[in-house]
Protein backbone atom coordinates (compact mmCIF):
# COMPACT_ATOMS: atom_id res chain seq x y z
CA UNK A 1 0.00 0.00 0.00
CA UNK A 2 1.36 3.66 -1.10
CA UNK A 3 2.60 5.91 1.59
CA UNK A 4 2.80 9.57 2.26
CA UNK A 5 3.89 11.50 5.09
CA UNK A 6 2.09 14.79 6.07
CA UNK A 7 4.30 16.31 8.42
CA UNK A 8 2.60 19.50 10.46
CA UNK A 9 5.44 22.44 10.88
CA UNK A 10 2.97 25.90 10.70
CA UNK A 11 3.03 26.45 14.52
CA UNK A 12 4.48 29.32 15.45
CA UNK A 13 6.48 28.38 18.57
CA UNK A 14 5.71 31.65 20.29
CA UNK A 15 6.97 30.31 23.83
CA UNK A 16 11.04 29.77 22.48
CA UNK A 17 10.97 33.69 22.35
CA UNK A 18 13.11 33.57 18.99
CA UNK A 19 12.96 34.19 15.39
CA UNK A 20 13.91 30.99 14.58
CA UNK A 21 11.08 28.27 13.63
CA UNK A 22 10.61 26.29 16.24
CA UNK A 23 11.10 23.28 14.25
CA UNK A 24 14.27 24.00 13.68
CA UNK A 25 15.59 23.75 17.12
CA UNK A 26 18.19 20.93 17.39
CA UNK A 27 17.87 17.67 19.53
CA UNK A 28 21.08 15.44 18.72
CA UNK A 29 22.50 17.35 15.93
CA UNK A 30 19.63 17.48 13.64
CA UNK A 31 16.49 19.40 13.60
CA UNK A 32 13.16 18.63 15.45
CA UNK A 33 11.47 18.40 12.02
CA UNK A 34 13.63 16.41 10.84
CA UNK A 35 13.82 13.89 13.59
CA UNK A 36 10.26 13.15 12.73
CA UNK A 37 10.90 12.89 8.73
CA UNK A 38 14.01 10.31 9.88
CA UNK A 39 11.35 8.27 11.67
CA UNK A 40 8.49 8.41 8.91
CA UNK A 41 11.49 7.77 6.65
CA UNK A 42 11.77 4.53 8.13
CA UNK A 43 8.32 3.48 6.41
CA UNK A 44 9.97 4.31 2.99
CA UNK A 45 7.18 7.01 2.03
CA UNK A 46 6.17 7.54 -1.63
CA UNK A 47 5.13 11.20 -0.66
CA UNK A 48 6.58 13.62 1.86
CA UNK A 49 4.67 16.94 2.04
CA UNK A 50 5.77 19.45 4.90
CA UNK A 51 3.41 22.13 5.86
CA UNK A 52 4.74 24.98 6.66
CA UNK A 53 3.90 28.48 8.27
CA UNK A 54 5.73 30.71 9.93
CA UNK A 55 9.19 30.62 8.61
CA UNK A 56 8.50 28.35 5.72
CA UNK A 57 11.54 29.63 3.50
CA UNK A 58 14.34 28.66 6.09
CA UNK A 59 11.96 25.10 6.74
CA UNK A 60 11.78 24.19 3.60
CA UNK A 61 15.71 24.50 3.29
CA UNK A 62 16.21 22.43 5.88
CA UNK A 63 13.60 20.06 4.73
CA UNK A 64 15.41 19.58 1.61
CA UNK A 65 18.92 19.31 2.71
CA UNK A 66 17.65 16.21 4.00
CA UNK A 67 14.85 14.97 1.35
CA UNK A 68 14.88 16.65 -1.58
CA UNK A 69 12.29 15.34 -3.21
CA UNK A 70 9.98 16.12 -0.41
CA UNK A 71 7.24 18.74 -0.88
CA UNK A 72 6.17 22.30 0.74
CA UNK A 73 2.80 23.43 1.39
CA UNK A 74 2.06 26.53 2.71
CA UNK A 75 -0.57 27.22 5.28
CA UNK A 76 -0.83 31.08 5.41
CA UNK A 77 -2.93 31.15 8.26
CA UNK A 78 -2.52 28.89 11.34
CA UNK A 79 -6.34 27.92 11.38
CA UNK A 80 -6.25 24.15 12.99
CA UNK A 81 -4.62 20.82 12.77
CA UNK A 82 -7.23 20.10 10.29
CA UNK A 83 -6.57 22.98 7.74
CA UNK A 84 -3.36 22.28 8.42
CA UNK A 85 -3.07 18.76 6.62
CA UNK A 86 -6.01 20.17 4.09
CA UNK A 87 -2.92 22.61 2.39
CA UNK A 88 -0.99 19.13 2.09
CA UNK A 89 -3.64 18.27 -0.73
CA UNK A 90 -2.16 19.67 -4.05
CA UNK A 91 1.31 18.26 -3.32
CA UNK A 92 -1.16 14.96 -3.15
CA UNK A 93 -2.99 15.62 -6.18
CA UNK A 94 -3.27 11.87 -8.04
CA UNK A 95 -1.92 10.70 -4.64
CA UNK A 96 -3.86 7.05 -3.64
CA UNK A 97 -2.88 5.10 -0.72
CA UNK A 98 -2.55 5.84 3.18
CA UNK A 99 -1.44 8.88 4.68
CA UNK A 100 0.64 9.52 8.16
CA UNK A 101 0.24 12.95 9.63
CA UNK A 102 2.94 13.78 11.98
CA UNK A 103 3.94 17.35 13.91
CA UNK A 104 7.41 18.59 13.15
CA UNK A 105 7.66 19.40 16.78
CA UNK A 106 7.16 15.85 18.54
CA UNK A 107 10.70 13.87 17.60
CA UNK A 108 10.83 10.91 19.21
CA UNK A 109 7.84 9.09 17.66
CA UNK A 110 10.05 5.59 16.58
CA UNK A 111 9.27 3.73 13.31
CA UNK A 112 8.16 0.74 15.24
CA UNK A 113 5.48 2.61 16.36
CA UNK A 114 4.41 3.69 12.53
CA UNK A 115 4.86 0.26 11.88
CA UNK A 116 1.99 -0.86 14.19
CA UNK A 117 -0.33 2.13 12.93
CA UNK A 118 -0.17 0.31 9.19
CA UNK A 119 -0.65 -3.06 10.76
CA UNK A 120 -3.75 -1.88 12.76
CA UNK A 121 -4.92 -0.56 8.86
CA UNK A 122 -4.26 -3.87 7.59
CA UNK A 123 -6.07 -5.27 10.23
CA UNK A 124 -9.53 -3.49 9.28
CA UNK A 125 -9.29 0.00 11.14
CA UNK A 126 -10.25 2.99 8.50
CA UNK A 127 -8.86 5.09 10.71
CA UNK A 128 -5.67 4.28 13.45
CA UNK A 129 -4.92 7.28 15.89
CA UNK A 130 -1.70 7.02 18.41
CA UNK A 131 -2.93 7.16 21.85
CA UNK A 132 -0.78 7.13 25.27
CA UNK A 133 -1.80 6.85 28.52
CA UNK A 134 -0.55 10.29 30.04
CA UNK A 135 0.52 10.64 33.58
CA UNK A 136 -0.83 14.24 33.55
CA UNK A 137 -3.42 14.70 30.66
CA UNK A 138 -3.69 18.28 31.03
CA UNK A 139 -4.73 19.81 27.67
CA UNK A 140 -4.43 16.90 25.51
CA UNK A 141 -7.19 15.70 23.77
CA UNK A 142 -8.85 12.73 25.36
CA UNK A 143 -9.72 9.42 23.12
CA UNK A 144 -13.53 7.92 24.21
CA UNK A 145 -13.08 4.82 23.35
CA UNK A 146 -16.21 2.33 23.69
CA UNK A 147 -16.56 -1.01 23.44
CA UNK A 148 -12.98 -1.08 22.38
CA UNK A 149 -13.91 1.29 19.20
CA UNK A 150 -12.75 5.01 19.31
CA UNK A 151 -15.69 6.90 18.73
CA UNK A 152 -14.39 10.61 19.19
CA UNK A 153 -11.64 12.38 20.44
CA UNK A 154 -12.78 15.83 22.35
CA UNK A 155 -10.11 18.86 23.11
CA UNK A 156 -9.23 19.16 26.70
CA UNK A 157 -11.21 22.68 26.36
CA UNK A 158 -14.28 21.37 24.86
CA UNK A 159 -14.20 18.35 27.18
CA UNK A 160 -16.61 17.86 30.21
CA UNK A 161 -14.91 17.06 33.47
CA UNK A 162 -15.98 13.48 33.18
CA UNK A 163 -14.39 13.44 30.15
CA UNK A 164 -11.42 15.20 31.90
CA UNK A 165 -10.60 12.01 33.76
CA UNK A 166 -10.01 9.88 31.30
CA UNK A 167 -5.80 9.45 30.71
CA UNK A 168 -5.67 7.88 27.36
CA UNK A 169 -4.22 10.72 25.27
CA UNK A 170 -4.31 11.89 21.28
CA UNK A 171 -0.25 11.75 20.35
CA UNK A 172 -1.55 14.12 17.14
CA UNK A 173 -0.27 10.98 14.91
CA UNK A 174 -3.23 9.86 12.90
CA UNK A 175 -2.78 6.81 9.79
CA UNK A 176 -5.97 6.53 7.13
CA UNK A 177 -6.44 6.49 3.75
CA UNK A 178 -5.26 10.17 1.97
CA UNK A 179 -8.65 10.25 -0.13
CA UNK A 180 -10.90 9.24 3.06
CA UNK A 181 -8.84 11.69 5.18
CA UNK A 182 -9.52 14.59 2.72
CA UNK A 183 -13.09 14.13 2.44
CA UNK A 184 -13.94 13.78 6.57
CA UNK A 185 -11.31 17.00 6.84
CA UNK A 186 -13.07 18.85 4.16
CA UNK A 187 -16.65 18.26 7.09
CA UNK A 188 -15.08 19.19 9.76
CA UNK A 189 -16.22 22.68 11.09
CA UNK A 190 -14.20 25.30 13.85
CA UNK A 191 -17.53 25.22 16.31
CA UNK A 192 -15.30 24.45 19.38
CA UNK A 193 -13.61 26.32 22.50
CA UNK A 194 -10.34 28.00 20.05
CA UNK A 195 -12.71 28.55 16.79
CA UNK A 196 -10.07 26.24 15.34
CA UNK A 197 -10.42 23.06 12.46
CA UNK A 198 -9.48 20.43 14.35
CA UNK A 199 -8.28 17.09 13.09
CA UNK A 200 -9.32 15.43 15.48
CA UNK A 201 -13.19 15.64 14.84
CA UNK A 202 -12.64 13.27 11.88
CA UNK A 203 -13.16 10.65 13.91
CA UNK A 204 -16.72 11.21 14.98
CA UNK A 205 -17.59 12.15 11.57
CA UNK A 206 -16.01 8.50 10.35
CA UNK A 207 -17.92 6.79 13.48
CA UNK A 208 -20.72 8.71 12.32
CA UNK A 209 -20.26 7.11 8.83
CA UNK A 210 -20.25 3.62 10.15
CA UNK A 211 -16.57 3.67 9.55
CA UNK A 212 -14.11 1.79 12.09
CA UNK A 213 -11.15 3.65 14.10
CA UNK A 214 -8.64 2.31 16.34
CA UNK A 215 -6.15 3.44 18.80
CA UNK A 216 -2.80 2.05 18.92
CA UNK A 217 -0.67 2.43 22.24
CA UNK A 218 2.87 3.73 22.63
CA UNK A 219 4.91 4.84 25.37
CA UNK A 220 4.29 8.39 26.69
CA UNK A 221 7.70 9.56 25.82
CA UNK A 222 7.57 8.80 22.39
CA UNK A 223 5.16 11.85 21.86
CA UNK A 224 7.00 14.46 23.73
CA UNK A 225 6.59 17.61 22.02
CA UNK A 226 8.33 20.94 22.30
CA UNK A 227 7.18 24.29 23.01
CA UNK A 228 9.85 25.97 25.34
CA UNK A 229 13.82 26.16 25.23
CA UNK A 230 13.13 23.99 28.70
CA UNK A 231 11.12 21.59 26.83
CA UNK A 232 14.15 21.55 24.53
CA UNK A 233 16.67 20.45 26.94
CA UNK A 234 14.68 17.81 28.57
CA UNK A 235 14.49 16.44 25.13
CA UNK A 236 18.03 16.64 24.54
CA UNK A 237 18.53 15.12 28.39
CA UNK A 238 16.52 11.68 27.21
CA UNK A 239 17.35 11.33 24.02
CA UNK A 240 21.07 11.87 25.46
CA UNK A 241 20.14 9.34 28.10
CA UNK A 242 18.29 6.47 25.29
CA UNK A 243 21.83 6.83 22.92
CA UNK A 244 24.12 6.51 26.08
CA UNK A 245 22.05 3.11 27.12
CA UNK A 246 22.18 1.90 23.33
CA UNK A 247 25.76 2.62 22.85
CA UNK A 248 26.42 0.64 26.05
CA UNK A 249 23.82 -2.25 24.97
CA UNK A 250 25.84 -2.42 21.31
CA UNK A 251 29.38 -3.27 23.19
CA UNK A 252 30.87 0.29 23.51
CA UNK A 253 32.64 1.36 27.14
CA UNK A 254 31.64 4.58 28.31
CA UNK A 255 33.59 5.69 31.34
CA UNK A 256 31.52 8.16 32.32
CA UNK A 257 28.09 7.65 30.23
CA UNK A 258 26.20 10.92 31.28
CA UNK A 259 28.97 12.82 30.18
CA UNK A 260 29.33 12.19 26.54
CA UNK A 261 27.06 13.33 24.17
CA UNK A 262 25.69 11.84 20.74
CA UNK A 263 24.45 13.12 17.20
CA UNK A 264 21.47 11.40 15.99
CA UNK A 265 23.47 9.40 13.54
CA UNK A 266 26.77 8.75 15.78
CA UNK A 267 27.93 5.18 15.19
CA UNK A 268 30.42 3.12 17.17
CA UNK A 269 32.28 -0.33 16.28
CA UNK A 270 32.46 -2.95 18.90
CA UNK A 271 34.77 -2.28 22.32
CA UNK A 272 35.24 1.03 21.26
CA UNK A 273 36.08 3.25 24.70
CA UNK A 274 34.69 6.67 25.14
CA UNK A 275 36.12 8.47 27.64
CA UNK A 276 34.84 11.32 29.89
CA UNK A 277 33.43 14.41 28.27
CA UNK A 278 33.15 13.71 25.18
CA UNK A 279 30.90 15.04 22.24
CA UNK A 280 29.95 13.78 18.98
CA UNK A 281 28.68 15.86 16.07
CA UNK A 282 26.86 14.82 13.44
CA UNK A 283 27.94 12.07 11.12
CA UNK A 284 30.98 10.32 13.25
CA UNK A 285 31.45 6.52 12.95
CA UNK A 286 33.90 4.62 15.28
CA UNK A 287 35.68 1.81 13.88
CA UNK A 288 35.88 -1.66 16.56
CA UNK A 289 38.79 -1.39 19.39
CA UNK A 290 39.21 2.37 19.04
CA UNK A 291 39.38 5.12 22.00
CA UNK A 292 37.93 8.51 21.78
CA UNK A 293 40.07 10.17 25.43
CA UNK A 294 38.48 12.99 27.55
CA UNK A 295 37.21 16.24 26.30
CA UNK A 296 37.78 15.48 22.82
CA UNK A 297 34.96 16.99 20.34
CA UNK A 298 34.08 15.05 16.45
CA UNK A 299 32.43 15.67 13.99
CA UNK A 300 31.49 14.71 10.14
CA UNK A 301 34.50 11.87 10.80
CA UNK A 302 35.64 8.06 10.76
CA UNK A 303 37.93 6.68 13.17
CA UNK A 304 39.51 3.12 12.29
CA UNK A 305 40.04 0.66 14.01
CA UNK A 306 42.06 0.77 17.10
CA UNK A 307 42.68 4.43 16.71
CA UNK A 308 43.18 6.60 19.38
CA UNK A 309 41.67 10.17 19.51
CA UNK A 310 42.34 12.54 22.09
CA UNK A 311 42.50 13.18 25.15
CA UNK A 312 41.63 17.76 23.74
CA UNK A 313 41.38 16.41 20.10
CA UNK A 314 39.19 17.95 17.55
CA UNK A 315 38.14 15.97 15.08
CA UNK A 316 36.24 18.42 12.08
CA UNK A 317 34.70 17.24 8.63
CA UNK A 318 35.78 15.19 6.37
CA UNK A 319 38.52 13.59 8.47
CA UNK A 320 39.08 9.80 8.14
CA UNK A 321 41.84 8.71 10.98
CA UNK A 322 43.38 5.11 9.53
CA UNK A 323 43.41 1.89 11.72
CA UNK A 324 46.07 2.61 14.60
CA UNK A 325 47.19 5.85 14.30
CA UNK A 326 46.86 8.60 17.07
CA UNK A 327 45.72 12.06 17.24
CA UNK A 328 46.65 13.83 20.83
CA UNK A 329 46.19 16.29 22.50
CA UNK A 330 44.80 20.04 21.45
CA UNK A 331 45.41 18.50 17.83
CA UNK A 332 42.85 19.60 15.21
CA UNK A 333 42.28 18.31 11.75
CA UNK A 334 39.65 19.09 8.99
CA UNK A 335 38.99 17.04 5.44
CA UNK A 336 42.31 15.41 6.23
CA UNK A 337 43.13 11.54 5.79
CA UNK A 338 45.15 10.23 8.11
CA UNK A 339 46.84 6.99 7.09
CA UNK A 340 47.14 3.81 8.98
CA UNK A 341 49.55 3.88 11.95
CA UNK A 342 49.70 7.54 11.36
CA UNK A 343 50.79 10.17 14.50
CA UNK A 344 49.94 13.53 15.39
CA UNK A 345 50.46 13.70 18.71
CA UNK A 346 50.76 16.92 20.40
CA UNK A 347 49.52 21.01 19.15
CA UNK A 348 49.13 20.61 15.22
CA UNK A 349 46.30 22.10 12.45
CA UNK A 350 46.16 20.10 9.56
CA UNK A 351 43.66 21.01 6.95
CA UNK A 352 42.82 19.77 3.69
CA UNK A 353 45.88 16.93 4.22
CA UNK A 354 46.46 13.63 3.39
CA UNK A 355 49.50 12.06 5.51
CA UNK A 356 50.52 8.27 4.54
CA UNK A 357 50.48 5.47 6.43
CA UNK A 358 53.08 5.42 9.39
CA UNK A 359 54.07 8.98 8.74
CA UNK A 360 54.70 11.39 12.03
CA UNK A 361 53.70 14.77 12.01
CA UNK A 362 55.81 16.86 15.14
CA UNK A 363 54.87 18.69 17.57
CA UNK A 364 53.36 22.27 16.59
CA UNK A 365 53.05 21.35 12.99
CA UNK A 366 50.72 23.62 10.78
CA UNK A 367 49.20 23.51 7.60
CA UNK A 368 48.97 26.69 6.04
CA UNK A 369 46.25 25.58 3.66
CA UNK A 370 44.09 28.69 3.38
CA UNK A 371 45.57 31.82 1.59
CA UNK A 372 43.18 34.26 2.57
CA UNK A 373 40.65 33.12 -0.64
CA UNK A 374 41.84 29.54 -1.67
CA UNK A 375 41.86 26.34 0.63
CA UNK A 376 45.25 24.31 -0.81
CA UNK A 377 45.97 20.76 -0.01
CA UNK A 378 49.05 19.18 2.26
CA UNK A 379 50.35 15.62 0.66
CA UNK A 380 53.11 13.63 3.23
CA UNK A 381 53.94 9.89 1.92
CA UNK A 382 54.07 7.46 3.72
CA UNK A 383 56.58 7.43 6.59
CA UNK A 384 57.65 10.74 6.18
CA UNK A 385 58.53 12.47 9.52
CA UNK A 386 57.38 16.41 9.70
CA UNK A 387 59.56 18.04 12.35
CA UNK A 388 58.65 20.34 15.57
CA UNK A 389 56.49 23.26 14.10
CA UNK A 390 56.92 22.89 10.66
CA UNK A 391 54.71 24.95 8.61
CA UNK A 392 53.64 23.27 5.47
CA UNK A 393 52.71 26.00 3.31
CA UNK A 394 49.75 24.53 0.87
CA UNK A 395 49.64 23.59 -1.79
CA UNK A 396 52.95 21.86 -0.86
CA UNK A 397 53.98 18.03 -1.16
CA UNK A 398 56.72 15.72 1.62
CA UNK A 399 57.60 12.88 -0.03
CA UNK A 400 57.40 9.47 0.89
CA UNK A 401 60.38 8.86 3.85
CA UNK A 402 60.83 12.42 3.54
CA UNK A 403 61.60 14.52 7.03
CA UNK A 404 61.69 18.23 7.59
CA UNK A 405 63.64 20.03 10.20
CA UNK A 406 61.82 21.07 13.21
CA UNK A 407 61.18 24.80 12.77
CA UNK A 408 60.64 24.82 8.86
CA UNK A 409 58.13 26.70 6.95
CA UNK A 410 58.15 24.32 3.86
CA UNK A 411 56.82 26.50 0.89
CA UNK A 412 58.29 23.54 -1.87
CA UNK A 413 57.94 20.05 -2.37
CA UNK A 414 60.39 17.71 -0.41
CA UNK A 415 61.13 14.84 -3.12
CA UNK A 416 60.74 10.81 -1.80
CA UNK A 417 63.71 10.57 1.18
CA UNK A 418 65.33 13.96 1.33
CA UNK A 419 65.34 16.29 3.95
CA UNK A 420 63.75 19.59 4.13
CA UNK A 421 65.37 22.54 5.97
CA UNK A 422 63.82 25.86 5.36
CA UNK A 423 64.86 27.97 8.72
CA UNK A 424 68.22 30.37 8.89
CA UNK A 425 70.98 28.57 9.88
CA UNK A 426 72.43 28.78 12.89
CA UNK A 427 75.38 31.18 14.49
CA UNK A 428 77.20 30.82 17.74
CA UNK A 429 78.81 34.15 19.10
CA UNK A 430 81.40 32.97 21.29
CA UNK A 431 81.26 34.34 24.84
CA UNK A 432 78.53 36.77 24.11
CA UNK A 433 75.97 35.59 26.17
CA UNK A 434 77.90 36.11 29.18
CA UNK A 435 79.52 39.40 28.43
CA UNK A 436 76.05 40.60 27.58
CA UNK A 437 75.17 39.10 31.25
CA UNK A 438 78.05 41.03 33.13
CA UNK A 439 77.19 44.07 31.61
CA UNK A 440 73.04 44.42 32.50
CA UNK A 441 73.69 42.64 36.03
CA UNK A 442 76.45 46.35 36.22
CA UNK A 443 73.73 48.77 34.66
CA UNK A 444 71.46 47.08 37.82
CA UNK A 445 73.69 47.77 39.99
CA UNK A 446 74.73 50.90 39.58
CA UNK A 447 70.69 51.72 39.33
CA UNK A 448 70.05 50.56 42.48
CA UNK A 449 72.54 53.26 44.12
C1 LIG B 1 -3.13 18.72 19.29
C2 LIG B 1 -4.38 17.83 19.23
C3 LIG B 1 -4.60 17.19 20.60
C4 LIG B 1 -3.38 16.38 21.00
C5 LIG B 1 -2.12 17.28 20.96
C6 LIG B 1 -0.90 16.44 21.15
C7 LIG B 1 -5.92 18.85 17.62
C8 LIG B 1 -7.14 19.68 17.46
N1 LIG B 1 -5.52 18.65 18.88
O1 LIG B 1 -3.42 19.77 20.21
O2 LIG B 1 -5.72 16.33 20.55
O3 LIG B 1 -3.54 15.84 22.28
O4 LIG B 1 -2.00 17.94 19.68
O5 LIG B 1 0.23 17.29 21.27
O6 LIG B 1 -5.40 18.36 16.66
N2 LIG B 1 -0.28 23.07 13.45
C9 LIG B 1 -0.20 23.59 12.20
N3 LIG B 1 -1.16 24.47 11.78
C10 LIG B 1 -2.18 24.84 12.58
C11 LIG B 1 -2.25 24.30 13.87
C12 LIG B 1 -1.29 23.43 14.28
O7 LIG B 1 0.73 23.28 11.44
O8 LIG B 1 -3.01 25.63 12.12
C13 LIG B 1 0.74 22.13 13.88
C14 LIG B 1 1.60 22.67 15.03
O9 LIG B 1 2.79 23.26 14.52
C15 LIG B 1 1.91 21.45 15.84
C16 LIG B 1 0.73 20.54 15.58
O10 LIG B 1 0.12 20.99 14.41
O11 LIG B 1 3.08 20.81 15.38
C17 LIG B 1 -0.25 20.50 16.73
O12 LIG B 1 -0.74 21.78 16.95
P1 LIG B 1 -0.96 22.37 18.41
O13 LIG B 1 -1.47 23.75 18.28
O14 LIG B 1 0.26 22.13 19.23
O15 LIG B 1 -2.14 21.44 18.92
P2 LIG B 1 -2.52 21.09 20.41
O16 LIG B 1 -3.42 22.14 20.90
O17 LIG B 1 -1.32 20.77 21.16
MG1 LIG C 1 0.78 21.04 20.95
Amino acid sequence: MPLSLIILAAGRGTRMASNLPKVLYEVAGAPLIGHAMMAGGALSPDRCVVVTGHGGDQVARRVHEQTPEARIAQQQEQLGTAHAVAQAGDALTGFSGDAIVLYGDTPFIRPETLHRMRERRSAGADIVVLGFDAADPGRYGRLIVEDERLVRIVEAKDATPDELRITLCNSGVVCADWQLLEALIARVGNDNANGEYYLTDIVGLAEGDGLRCAVEVCAEEETMGINSRAELARAEAAYQAGARARAMADGATLTAPETVFFAHDTRLGRDVTVEPHVVFGPGVTVSDDARVRAFSHLEGCHVGTGAVVGPYARLRPGTRIGAQARVGNFVETKNTELGAGAKINHLSYVGDARIGDDANIGAGTITCNYDGVFKHRTEVGAGAFIGTNTALVAPVDVGAGAMTAAGSVITGDVPDGALGIARAPQVNKPGLARRMRDKLLALKAKRAK
